[in-house]
């Protein structure tokens, strides 16, 4: 495993994956893992949509207000904008290690996979908000490393009906979440320096186990 160049002294890590198939079991553990291999480090947790106090009122809105797919993709980058200028990229300056529950991949999972917005639509929204060509041609803000949870749609969705209420998301079907995951192992396979995918129908235990591995590598 490498890790993506990065020009800020802090980390920026992502969590991705349907809704369902593991990320918030995980994030806590991997963060104690990751504060103990960095002790000198403030580790931060964050979430998309949200992050910043407008970014949860959009959040709000976002999980649970209907809308044009386009309004939602636009949404989604208005809330991440604020995230990126108040919490994400100070951080990274200062040296921290940002820990976020979603980013980009899953606008594009989602909107595009899973809503059918046009993959070049979504790339110039990412281009807007996380470009940064002081830093380098065709530089962009994003994580160095992505854990993607993979998990059926199927499993995905009977794990969510015995624990959760279902948000705007939850409730759409398996044919919606199956692109969502597609376009998700998509991206993984464009960008296999960036992504790790694990697959999420193991016990908790041996993914456990293969985020220790992952951590004892950065
Ligand atoms: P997400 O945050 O990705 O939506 P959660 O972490 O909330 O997913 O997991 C959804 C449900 O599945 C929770 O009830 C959780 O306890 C359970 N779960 C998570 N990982 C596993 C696993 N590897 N095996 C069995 N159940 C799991
Ligand atoms: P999540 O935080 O995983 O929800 P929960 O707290 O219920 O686990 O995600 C919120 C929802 O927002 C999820 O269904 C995915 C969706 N989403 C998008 O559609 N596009 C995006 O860009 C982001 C960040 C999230």
């Amino acid at each position: 495993m490498s890790f993506q160049p990065h020009h800020y002294p802090g980390m920026f890590i992502s969590f991705e994956g349907i809704d369902g198939a593991g990320k918030s079991t995980h994030i806590p553990y991997f963060s104690q893992l990751i504060q103990e291999r960095f002790p000198l480090h403030k580790v931060l947790l964050t979430r998309e949509p949200g992050g910043t106090v407008l970014g949860e009122k959009l959040r709000q809105l976002l999980l649970n207000d209907a809308m044009d797919a386009k309004t939602e993709a636009l949404l989604m980058f208005a809330s991440r904008q604020e995230h990126i200028a108040q919490i994400i990229e100070p951080a990274l300056k200062r040296g921290d290690i940002v820990i976020s529950d979603r980013f980009t991949d899953s606008s594009f999972a989602y909107q595009c996979g899973g809503r059918g917005l046009k993959i070049d639509e979504l790339n110039a929204l990412e281009q807007w908000v996380q470009s940064r060509p002081e830093l380098g041609h065709a530089y962009l803000i994003q994580p160095q490393l992505t854990l993607l949870f993979d998990l059926s749609a199927k499993v995905a969705e009977e794990r969510r009906s015995s624990t959760r209420n279902p948000d705007k998301f939850e409730e759409l079907d398996l044919d919606f979440f199956n692109h969502v995951r597609n376009e998700y192992l998509r991206r993984a396979s464009q960008d296999p320096q960036r992504f790790v995918t694990i697959d999420s129908s193991q016990p908790i235990s041996s993914i456990q186990s293969i985020l220790k591995d992952c951590v004892n590598q950065l």
